[in-house]
């Protein structure tokens, strides 16, 4: 038990030190409020193009709404490739309730990194320090950094950049454990964020192939790092960090929804994206959750689920779907 730990970003505390990662077209306000029902010590928004904000776009804006129901702090996710734009789209989610942003340079998708944003920023430490100095400078709020290893094997960075990003205002930096090159195949490499966290001060965030208490403590254990980020460990689950959060970090375990309590609450997600989205958009999103919660727990009636395109039917199957199962 790791009790009494949690992370500070100024006036912010990360408690427990087990947070959301960023995911897009994942980590949306609906599936944000779930996470926070069971309880989680940050919440991170999907990648917001920090172009695409600049034009108001009410579909861009909805990805950085902040706000939540159970109190929990929020990040807003920017990727770009210039400093101005970052910071311009910075000054513009913070006026929209975020209370902390997060720069992406992580993320390995050709179309980001063709772009030069995400993890391609990597490659580029003096260029990136330029962007990460604009956003630091244009926003009176926390400002951290998401990383990964580096662009390949080669060029192992992160440290490096760490430090000047450390120097440059940013409070706190997620490591991702894998390379760019990497994209996800492998495995990630918690003990080589261990080199980033004797590098700096800030606390340092272990990411990767956490997915439950035993991979969380290995990756604390191998990092030293101040508290994990689970990304893919909590689709279909928003209650896995609250597990998490519990073995290692003396929280109360979180009590999970069994039986018709576990299909509303299923059915409280479905209505939640649908309201969100509206129906079409909502219709896409949604078929991924239920995809997921059905794999997790084993439900019947995937398939149905997965076609369905009338709302009042889906929810009867959901219903015929989760009502004798348990969340797990
Ligand atoms: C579908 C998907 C979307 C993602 N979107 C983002 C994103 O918008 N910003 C970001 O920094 N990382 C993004 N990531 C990376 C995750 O935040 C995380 O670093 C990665 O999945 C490793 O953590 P995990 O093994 O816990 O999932 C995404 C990952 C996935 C699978």
């Amino acid at each position: 038990m790791r009790d009494q730990v949690t992370i500070s970003l100024d006036n912010i505390r990360l408690d427990p030190p087990v947070l959301l990662a960023p995911m897009a077209g994942i980590t949306d306000l609906p599936f944000r409020r779930m996470v926070a029902r069971f309880g989680a010590g940050l919440v991170v928004s999907e990648m917001v193009a920090s172009g695409e904000m600049l034009t108001a776009k009410p579909s861009v804006r909805a990805k950085a709404q902040a706000e939540l129901t159970a109190g929990l702090p929020t990040s807003v996710q920017l990727a770009g490739r210039e400093a101005a734009p970052m910071a311009e789209a910075a000054k513009i989610v913070a006026d929209m309730g975020a209370e902390i942003i997060d720069i992406n340079m992580g993320c390995p998708a050709k179309k980001v990194t063709g772009g030069l944003s995400g993890a391609a920023l990597m490659r580029n430490p003096d260029h990136a320090l330029r962007l990460i100095e604009a956003v630091v400078g244009a926003v009176d709020l926390p400002v951290t950094l998401k990383m990964r290893l580096g662009w390949d094997t080669e060029q192992l960075n992160a440290a490096e950049i760490a430090v000047r990003a450390e120097a440059a205002g940013v409070k706190m930096i997620v490591i991702h454990g894998r390379t760019r090159m990497q994209f996800y195949t492998g495995e990630a490499d918690w003990s080589a964020i261990a080199v980033v966290r004797a590098a700096v001060s800030v606390p340092v965030v272990a990411n990767g192939d956490i997915v439950d208490a035993v991979s969380a403590r290995a990756a604390l254990d191998q990092s030293g790092a101040a508290g994990v980020m689970v990304g893919r460990g909590a689709q279909g689950a928003p209650w896995r960090l609250a597990q998490i959060a519990a073995s290692l970090f003396g929280k109360a375990m979180p009590t999970l929804p069994a039986g018709s309590a576990f299909s509303d609450l299923i059915s409280e997600h479905y209505e939640g994206i649908l309201s969100f989205y509206g129906r079409d958009l909502g219709l896409r999103i949604a078929r991924k959750h239920l995809g997921w919660y059905a794999e997790a727990a084993d439900a019947p009636l995937r398939a149905e689920m997965m076609r369905s395109t009338d709302p009042a039917a889906t929810l009867a199957l959901i219903r015929s779907a989760f009502s004798d199962r348990d969340a797990a």
